[in-house]
């Protein structure tokens, strides 16, 4: 942060000064909930501890948040300490859509952060759903039994654009993208926002992109701070502010199974968590 904007404020790594965002002010009310997706289908480039940290983050400022586990590999689930070999899990709602979701939403050790846990089960929803009538809604049907009670509802996507990102994409209000600052960032993206397109035109008019976060973002490589530069050319003011740095400490904290934001509250990637709960609800993605 060495450069400095012409009033003497920091200039954050967006190459745009860099702002503190207000703490959000408490809601008198809960819900309904904006849906939010994050969506990439490269894997591993931070959905998951985007999701955990994101939502503890948007917990602790007071919304009631409700992350979706929507991933076989069950990480968001895991990350979060919640066991899910043999408890009923999103596939099950997706089955049976009738199904009472109260039932399977499980109360994080995070206070106003429950879960709809997955696991490997959910890999056969895609075979199973293919035939089903209206295949795309089956999620947002699902979700909107609660959405009512919570502020915010998370979705964890895995890492592909079938048929499950298609109901994640079709149930959300607005996407959030996260890309690694590292090589072959942008590679994929196109069919991405191609995706989110059509779902737009077919499914679901009124989706939003809500943000591009960079990840693993580290200052000291020039190799990091080119890949950001050409994002922020690609996305201009689409890419959010806050972004998140490179560190250890997000692995540290998976194997734990809470968020960095208690694991580590004073670390700064709990801090940039924070920081981009409140530059979503100053951007109005989030009440
Ligand atoms: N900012 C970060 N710094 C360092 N490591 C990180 C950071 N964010 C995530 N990681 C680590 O990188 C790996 C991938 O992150 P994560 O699981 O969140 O990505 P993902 O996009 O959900 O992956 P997948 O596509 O497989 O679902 C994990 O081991 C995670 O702990
Ligand atoms: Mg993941």
């Amino acid at each position: 942060m060495a450069k400095k904007t012409k009033d003497d404020i920091p200039m954050g790594p967006t190459g745009r000064p860099y702002h503190g965002f207000d703490i959000p002010a408490p809601l008198a009310s809960h819900g309904p909930a904006r849906i939010i997706a994050l969506c990439n289908q490269k894997g591993g480039v931070g959905k998951t501890t985007t999701s955990i940290n994101l939502a503890a983050a948007l917990a602790e400022y007071g919304r009631k948040v409700l992350a979706v586990d929507f991933d076989p590999q069950g990480a968001l689930s895991a990350g979060l300490g919640i066991q899910t070999h043999d408890i009923p899990t999103i596939y099950d709602l997706l089955l049976d859509p009738k199904r009472d979701a109260h039932e399977v939403i499980v109360h994080s050790a995070v206070d106003d952060l429950d879960v709809l846990p997955a696991n490997i089960d959910l890999s056969a929803a895609e075979v199973h759903l293919v035939n089903e009538v209206a295949r795309e809604t089956i999620l947002s049907r699902v979700l909107r039994q609660v959405a009512g009670e919570y502020d915010v509802i998370l979705i964890d996507c895995q890492p592909s654009l079938g048929l499950l990102t298609v109901n994640a994409l079709t149930a959300a209000h607005g996407v959030l993208i996260p890309l690694e600052c590292e090589f072959f960032a942008l590679r994929g993206v196109a069919l991405l926002i191609e995706t989110i397109d059509k779902v737009r035109d077919r499914l679901n008019p009124a989706i939003e992109l809500d943000g591009v976060l960079a990840t693993m973002y580290d200052p000291r490589t020039l190799h990091s701070r080119e890949v950001l530069e050409r994002v922020v050319e690609a996305f201009g003011d689409d890419v959010l502010e806050t972004v998140i740095g490179r560190t250890v400490k997000f692995p540290d904290a998976s194997v734990s199974g809470v968020p960095i934001t208690e694991f580590a509250p004073e670390h700064p990637a709990a801090q940039a968590y924070l920081r981009l709960a409140r530059e979503l609800v100053s951007r109005g993605a989030v009440a």
